[in-house]
């Protein structure tokens, strides 16, 4: 069965350097490239990618690269027709310095992204009906996250929802809503107020979170792994060690891998190795989609790695 992505679409420019650069630092990079990215159309080619189908609700603008980020889906085999052109605004943009552990840092314009509105939510509503995962990300604003959330809600369709950008104080509304969350560490210490970087405070961040009313609470801790509880079931999942040369989508690949394994039918510590396994791969490369493991890549790395 399908999915949808309701969210973010940017054209990322990258600039490759020997460390992140501080405060009022000027830094002789090695590299610069611009890729199609955002965390939405991400998670939408990661799933892709993997053979499932999948189609993607949101904006671009009327100038600043919308129709090569349209082509861009498209020729990834995400469904685009609900891709509105914004005549508006630009794209979304993302600056992003990526150094040589691997590390980035990322500043979002949003752009159309930002413009998302009831309008959309309407056009995502029709869609609803039958699909499986509605996957959500915080790179759109927030009332139209909700009013998506309550929608996937209403026709029975499961909502997966990744919180970044980190935000502090989300909506408490939203929580019941989700049914999976999905943070990394920086995202759940934003959302729950305490340091987020191992199994124990994983358990604890992720106890606050299904009080909040999620149904399941994924915590990625990066290359340690990740925890996962539902309340009654709780279980870690160590990650899959590869050498990282670009994190960027790592955690947008992880939420498309996870998707795409509960489309199928797979159990939920299945899909969070799917996740994990999608997500390694995509550190191992450099850009967002770029780096995005096609469906024979995948097997033969879960095979290899079982
Ligand atoms: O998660 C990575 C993404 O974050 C990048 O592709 C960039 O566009 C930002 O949205």
């Amino acid at each position: 069965m399908s999915i949808i992505v309701f969210g973010s679409i940017n054209m990322d420019l990258v600039a490759t350097a020997p460390h992140l650069p501080t405060a009022g630092e000027t830094l002789l990079g090695y590299d610069f490239f611009q890729a199609p990215g955002g965390k939405g159309a991400n998670q939408a080619v990661a799933i892709a990618k993997l053979g499932i189908p999948i189609q993607m609700v949101g904006r671009v603008g009327k100038q600043g690269f919308s129709q090569e980020l349209i082509d861009n889906l498209a020729t990834n085999n995400v469904k685009t027709d609900n891709v509105f052109v914004d005549e508006t605004v630009s794209s979304g943009v993302a600056i992003i310095n990526v150094d040589d552990a691997g590390e980035n840092q990322i500043v979002v314009i949003p752009g159309a992204n930002g413009q998302v509105n009831q309008e959309d939510i309407g056009r995502l509503s029709q869609l609803l009906p039958g699909k499986k995962a509605l996957l959500l990300q915080l790179e759109i604003p927030v009332p139209a996250v909700i009013a998506a959330a309550e929608a996937a809600q209403k026709a029975g369709v499961k909502v997966i929802l990744d919180p970044a950008p980190a935000q502090k104080d989300l909506p408490e509304e939203l929580y019941p809503l989700v049914d999976i969350l999905t943070p990394n560490q920086v995202e759940a210490a934003q959302l729950v107020g305490f340091p987020v970087n191992d199994e124990d405070s994983a358990k604890k961040a992720a106890e606050i979170l299904l009080e909040k009313g999620v149904k399941c609470a994924v915590v990625k801790l990066g290359a340690k792994g990740v925890y996962c509880s539902t309340g009654t079931k709780s279980f870690f999942t160590p990650a899959f060690s590869v050498k990282t040369v670009d994190t960027t989508a790592a955690g947008d690949a992880f939420n498309g891998g996870l998707a795409a394994a509960l489309s199928q039918g797979l159990s939920l510590p299945q899909a969070i190795i799917w996740g994990s396994a999608a997500g390694a791969l995509a550190a191992t490369k450099s850009g967002a989609q770029f780096s995005l493991p096609d469906r024979d890549t995948f097997d033969k790395f879960l095979i290899g790695n079982r």
